[in-house]
């Protein structure tokens, strides 16, 4: 039984939640997004995150403190929030990601849970293998066997009221991933990071990194906070934020503000191929591209990073009011469009809309048909599951037109693509009150067939006559056998 982390709204597979965090006695609203501060190269002040930009969690790496004796001593002493000078809540790594990128680290899972607990650490972290994408599956199998082992010993130390993360592991094999997240739901851990997403990130793969998000949440109860270890790219969050995901950690604002990056959320820009600045923090509009890049070389650093969090913080408010308005797909939908790696990170989540489907509320706002794509939402899918349910009469006139009114049939149902047929009555209802354009488009036609051959299909004993408006013969081969079909635009 979970009871520190509340969902309060929920759209697609994402969700608003309240985060209790209790040696901070703070509760965060979730999607939050926890700044990266690296102890020995700070670049945005702690004090800064929070007084300037708002930021109620960051995270840090005990590892590195831990192996910095000058550190260690005063983080012993002083405790970590006053080493940072930071008000808020403090994650923190373990050296895992030391330990993938360097081989081996010098502390045990035991040592460094318990040091984060002595420095005052809100939420920490044991020694999980970040198994990499693409391994063999004996090694991602043998990997995950010691993160599961490590997650068991972080049971056993003694960590006070710090919240512990239980990352799951599991490489790019999915029930792997799907194993992993069903054992760290199974123990006594707090927050459930799923590992080893970098090298996916930075190599675009997307729809990738959207299959190991599913995966994970398919082990994982819906009340389990879920984090995206390393992911702080602000164009991929609506997209993992519909695929379920709650925190996100960035160490990208400052690590490509030290390269002249600057971040926006239709992906990155070189500040040197920028004749304008398409957007409005405080630092856009103090400077122009050619004052910015006038700047001594720390001081431009800084006003990028400034940059980069400002439109970073921006996308997770954007997120939340999409959470809350309901339109949150329409806005992963928008995002998609930025690079062609994240259409296929979308259409790998419309892969998934049955996992979705299970969270997104009956009813929401309004559904906007946005694209081809926007005909396989779960909304759709749910539609034509529920067309079982429907009690239907001896003869219907299925119709993208009026109803007919030669009284030949029992009803008259609406059609409409990419739903398919409903009922009048139901038209007032979620989400057959869709915006959909009218010059529709072929995959519609294709979700509303299924509808039809779904309706008719369950219904063996009622007739069913189609009214449409020029459909073509491709989209109509698909119908059931026996189906007559009227074509309202022809000629008579
Ligand atoms: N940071 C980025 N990825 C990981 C991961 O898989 N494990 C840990 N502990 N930290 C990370
Ligand atoms: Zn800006």
């Amino acid at each position: 039984m979970r009871d520190r982390f509340e969902l309060r709204e929920l759209d697609a597979g994402g969700r608003i939640g309240e985060l209790q965090i209790p040696r901070a006695d703070l509760t965060v609203e979730t999607p939050a997004l926890l700044p990266v501060i690296n102890p020995n190269l700070v670049t945005i002040s702690p004090r800064r995150l929070a007084d300037e930009f708002g930021a109620e969690l960051l995270i840090t790496n005990s590892y590195i403190i831990h192996s910095t004796d000058s550190l260690r001593e005063r983080a012993l002493e002083e405790g970590l929030h006053e080493l940072l000078d930071f008000p808020g809540a403090i994650m923190t790594d373990s050296g895992s990601f030391q330990l993938s990128e360097y081989g081996e680290i010098t502390v045990t899972t035991e040592e460094i849970l318990e040091f984060q607990r002595d420095i005052g650490s809100d939420i920490g972290t044991p020694v999980d293998i970040p198994t990499p994408p693409d391994v063999s599956r004996k090694r991602a199998t043998e990997e995950l066997e010691t993160t599961k082992d490590r997650l068991e010993l972080a049971e056993t130390v003694d960590t006070g009221d710090m919240l512990v993360n239980a990352p799951v592991q599991g490489s790019t094999y999915p029930d792997l991933r799907e194993e992993a997240a069903r054992h760290a739901d199974g123990t006594s851990l707090d927050v459930f990071p799923v590992g080893a997403v970098v090298p996916l990130m930075n190599d675009y793969r997307y729809a990738d990194m959207v299959d190991v998000i599913a995966a994970a949440k398919r082990g994982l109860g819906a009340d389990a906070p879920v984090h995206l270890f390393g992911a702080g790219h602000p164009m991929m969050f609506a997209l993992a934020v519909a695929m379920g995901c709650d925190l996100f950690d960035s160490a990208a604002y400052a690590l490509y503000a030290r390269d002249d990056r600057y971040l926006t959320v239709r992906g990155t820009r070189h500040l040197a191929d920028l004749e304008y600045l398409p957007c409005s923090c405080p630092v856009c509009t103090k400077y122009t591209p050619d004052e910015l890049r006038a700047l001594p070389d720390d001081k431009r650093e800084e006003e990028l990073a400034a940059h980069n969090l400002h439109v970073t913080f921006e996308e997770i408010r954007r997120i939340k009011q999409a959470i809350r308005a309901g339109n949150l797909l329409e806005l992963v939908e928008h995002r998609a469009r930025a690079h062609p790696t994240m259409l296929d990170g979308y259409r790998a989540l419309l892969d998934h809309a049955d996992l979705l489907e299970h969270s997104d509320p009956v009813s929401k706002g309004a559904f906007f048909y946005t694209s081809h794509e926007s005909a396989r939402r779960p909304e759709v899918l749910r539609h034509h599951a529920r067309l079982e349910r429907l009690s239907v009469p001896d003869s219907v006139f299925l119709t993208e037109g009026e109803p007919s009114s030669s009284g030949e049939y029992d009803e008259s149902w609406n059609v409409v693509p990419p739903f398919g047929p409903f009922p009048r009555a139901l038209s007032k209802s979620y989400p057959l009150t869709a915006e959909v354009p009218e010059r529709t488009d072929r995959a519609a036609l294709e979700a509303a067939v299924e509808g039809i051959a779904r309706l008719v299909e369950e219904n063996p004993d009622s007739e069913f006559t189609l009214g449409h408006r020029g459909w073509p013969e491709g989209v109509l081969a698909a119908l059931p056998d026996g189906l007559e079909t009227i074509d309202l635009t022809a000629d008579r």
